[in-house]
């Protein structure tokens, strides 16, 4: 199939591209390289173009026979999207629109969508299935919780057919160290603390250690991007049976704390990283973990890469020799 990615000079566009190359796929990137790397555009073709620009989605469309979409292009920083909120929502909502209108246009009926689990809000449960319901505490959840709305509403008008997948914490990197996790600023807990190893001078810190958790510091579900990138695959298979708008948990299942992906980044490391505790990071729920049992079920997924430490050397092989 020829897939077009959006935001494939991403993290985990990137990934996606490497995937869906290594598994004999035809490959067509669009970016517009504003958080994307061009070093990481090795795989597939290239095209840079806004997500928001009809113009340059039409000629795309109309030079190149795409069979689907993977839409990875977003603003993504929870913080950044409480000072700006216009910037996420025309991003991740208004810029949607704009691709599925293009879609649409072009008789493109297949979409995969990034979405997050930030649209769940302050969890209700320990582990989040996908009946939970969508109360985001973030115009950047809130965006991503409107864009599967509005793609839903297109699966039951125009006949999309659409997979939305909702990643809980992507992280590694590729085996080949030809593409990894690399943003500015870096916000993320992994490459932070991988960052402070090699010995840049980051003030990194422990954001809050009195959440009620087993070690009083938030618990998260770490996932291997390759396995994102793979979930992907098989939700572009599962498209082709199944119409209209289904969604996904992508995680692992299992959480880890801050303090053990500390010592988890100290092991793999070999050097000690003398992390202090501060006070607590707004808009961080305490614990977000992970059912995947429907994609388990419905997708065949199952993460290849579970143990913490086996996810962190892979980041940590990256950050040896970043290219970007
Ligand atoms: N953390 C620290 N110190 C740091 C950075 C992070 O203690 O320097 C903590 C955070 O407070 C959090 C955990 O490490 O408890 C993980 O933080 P990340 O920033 O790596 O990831 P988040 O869990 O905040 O972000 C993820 C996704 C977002 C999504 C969010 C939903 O990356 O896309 O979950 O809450 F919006």
């Amino acid at each position: 199939m020829k897939i077009l990615v959006v935001g494939g000079a991403g993290y985990i566009g990137a990934h996606m591209a490497l995937c869906l190359t290594r598994e004999g796929h035809e490959v067509v990137v669009c970016d517009n390289l504003s958080t994307g790397h061009r070093q990481a555009l090795r795989y597939g073709k290239f095209y840079q173009c806004a997500v928001g620009d009809r113009a340059g989605l039409d000629a795309i469309f109309s030079a190149e026979r795409i069979d689907a979409v993977m839409h990875f292009a977003a603003s993504s920083i929870v913080a950044h999207s409480v000072t700006d909120p216009l910037s996420y929502y025309r991003n991740n909502v208004v810029n949607t629109v704009t691709l599925l209108d293009a879609m649409y246009a072009h008789g493109i009926h297949k979409l995969v969508f990034s979405s997050t689990a930030a649209v769940y809000g302050e969890p209700q449960q320990d582990i989040i299935d996908e009946s939970h319901p969508l109360n985001p505490i973030n115009p950047y959840g809130h965006s991503k919780a409107m864009a599967e709305q509005l793609i839903r509403d297109c699966t039951s008008a125009y006949g999309l057919r659409a997979v939305v997948l909702r990643y809980f914490n992507a992280a590694g990197a590729d085996e080949s160290g030809d593409i990894g996790e690399s943003h500015h600023p870096e916000t993320h807990l992994i490459p932070r603390l991988l960052k402070r190893a090699q010995g840049e001078a980051l003030d990194v810190c422990i954001f809050g250690g009195d959440y009620p958790t087993v070690d009083g510091t938030c618990v998260r579900d770490y996932v291997h991007v390759n396995d994102l990138a793979h979930a992907h695959l098989k939700a572009l298979h599962y498209l082709d049976a199944t119409p209209g708008f289904s969604v996904f948990n992508l995680g692992g299942g299992v959480g880890y704390t801050v303090k053990q992906i500390v010592a988890a980044a100290e092991q793999v490391s070999g050097r000690r990283l003398n992390i202090d505790i501060a006070p607590r990071r707004a808009g961080d729920p305490a614990r977000l973990v992970a059912s995947n049992r429907s994609a388990r079920e419905h997708l065949q997924w199952q993460p290849q890469t579970v143990s913490i430490e086996q996810i962190i050397a892979s980041a940590w092989k990256w950050h040896q020799t970043p290219r970007y």
